[in-house]
């Protein structure tokens, strides 16, 4: 049985190797798109890779990039060429839930902005629904946050703060994140519309209609699935 890393390390350098030169990188957030960005930084480091520049999706990962020795851009009109990142929750056709890690308003901005957008697991993440492991991150203003968990439950969710109210955790935007536990038969289209026009939201870790592509490392392999069907 391979350890969870290994496969975390397979799934990123599986997907690293989707990047051309001259290209524009959407650098993803998370214990397994580091392993896309050491990669990447090792393909520019041995001239496999030229003139590759990389938008981060977190300081965290900015930090890693630097070190990695990716050159940094700041999301321009074009968007980007690529945009690979992990997630916490992925359904059989590509929809995720990010954000366990409170990148996940950056992440959607650059997952939206890219010609293809890639995730990359272990195989643990793999689920029937959505939200049958992982609660929905919520990003909210701080002003008014106890009325907006308050209209998140209208919905059918269970919100809590996370970090608790003595010591919040907040997000590189400095807002903090209401995870919403959902219940069996949620419905996560309608439940992202409805949570989308709520006053005092900032963005939510649904990643519904994004992903084209996702590869997934089981014990043994990596797995490439694409939207809408294939497998390899
Ligand atoms: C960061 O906010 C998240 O969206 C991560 O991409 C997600 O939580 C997956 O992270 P891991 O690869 O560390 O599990």
């Amino acid at each position: 049985m391979d350890d969870i890393e290994t496969l975390k390390r397979r799934a990123g350098e599986a997907a690293a190797g989707l990047v051309r030169s001259g290209t524009v990188v959407g650098l993803g957030t998370g214990s397994t798109a580091r392993y896309v960005i050491a990669a990447i930084g090792r393909a520019l480091a041995d001239g496999t890779l030229t003139d590759v520049s990389g938008v981060p999706t977190s300081a965290a990962c900015e930090r890693m990039a630097r070190e990695a020795g990716i050159p940094l851009v700041e999301l321009g009109a074009a968007g980007v060429d690529i945009a690979i990142d992990g997630a916490d929750e992925i359904d059989p056709a590509l929809e995720a839930i990010k954000g366990l890690g409170g990148a996940m308003t950056r992440e959607k901005i650059v997952a939206a902005a890219a010609r293809r957008f890639v995730l990359v697991a272990d195989a643990t993440k793999r689920v029937e629904r959505l939200g049958e492991r992982a609660p929905v991150p919520v990003e909210v203003l701080r002003f008014g946050w106890r009325r907006t968990a308050a209209a998140l439950a209208s919905l059918g969710c269970t919100p809590r703060l996370r970090g608790g109210e003595a010591a919040p955790a907040l997000t590189d935007n400095g807002h903090p994140v209401l995870d919403c536990a959902v219940p069996a038969g949620f419905d996560a289209a309608a439940f992202a519309a409805a949570v989308d026009t709520l006053p005092g939201v900032v963005g939510t870790g649904l990643f519904l209609g994004l992903a084209r592509t996702a590869f997934i490392a089981g014990d043994g392999d990596v797995v490439r699935l694409e939207r809408g069907g294939a497998a390899s």
